[in-house]
């Protein structure tokens, strides 16, 4: 992934998934292709090849099953994922969660597929934690803040700028970004100046009457 990123989450929104969501997808190219910033999405796990073959932006899995390949059934393998054409993926999202020794297989076997890797993280010490897996990046997203009004860099800067700070301790090649509450420009931006690279959000962009607007304005904070 190129940074500085946003990361739109589609989560499981009615307004992100199916039809809706492949309009939102092409909604997410118009954008990338308008302004040249860097936009991401990860749709659910099912549109994955659609998204893939219709938009020309990267595409990320919203969780993978530490498995190889063979006898599994009603798993998501990193390597379907990765022949899907999907970039990478998240793991650990806070409303995905799995054990750490489960982080850490997850990793290893997405390394072996040539997927990327955003590992999600609660807190500052979970962020460093995950760092130690060797991801290509942790995404620090306080929990109660997800779905809100108030973006974790005016309610949490500290914890943004921390994760930074102890994640390059642990890990210096590891990326940093956050989310959580994220919904303008402003709120982009002060997450650069804290230093982290990019944002993953989804509420302030699918919820949104205009989608596009939303999104131009995230954008410009890039
Ligand atoms: O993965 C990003 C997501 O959890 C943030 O959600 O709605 O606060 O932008 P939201």
């Amino acid at each position: 992934m190129r940074t500085p990123v946003i990361i739109l989450n589609f989560k499981a929104y009615r307004e992100s998934s199916g039809e809706r969501g492949l309009a939102l997808a092409k909604v997410c190219e118009e954008v990338a292709q308008e302004t040249g910033k860097s936009i991401v999405i990860a749709p659910e796990q099912i549109d994955l090849s659609l998204m893939v073959r219709e938009v020309d932006i990267p595409v990320l899995a919203q969780h993978v099953d530490p498995i190889g390949e063979g006898s599994f059934t009603g798993h998501i393998s990193p390597s379907a994922v990765k022949e899907s054409g999907a970039i990478g993926t998240l793991i650990n999202h806070s409303e995905r969660q799995l054990p750490p020794e489960m982080i850490e297989i997850t990793v290893q076997k997405c390394r072996e597929a040539g997927l990327e890797t955003v590992v999600c993280a609660n807190d500052i010490e979970m962020a460093k934690v995950s760092a130690s897996f060797g991801p290509d990046y942790v995404a620090v997203e306080p929990p109660e803040l997800i779905g809100g009004d108030i973006s974790v860099t005016s309610a949490s800067p500290e914890v943004v700028s921390e994760t930074v700070e102890k994640v390059k301790g642990v890990n210096p090649n590891v990326t940093v970004l956050c989310g959580a509450g994220v919904k303008n420009g402003e709120d982009v931006r002060k997450a650069i100046e804290l230093g982290s690279e990019g944002v993953l959000l989804a509420s302030g962009v699918v919820e949104a009457a205009d989608q596009k607007s939303a999104l131009l304005d995230l954008a410009g904070g890039l």
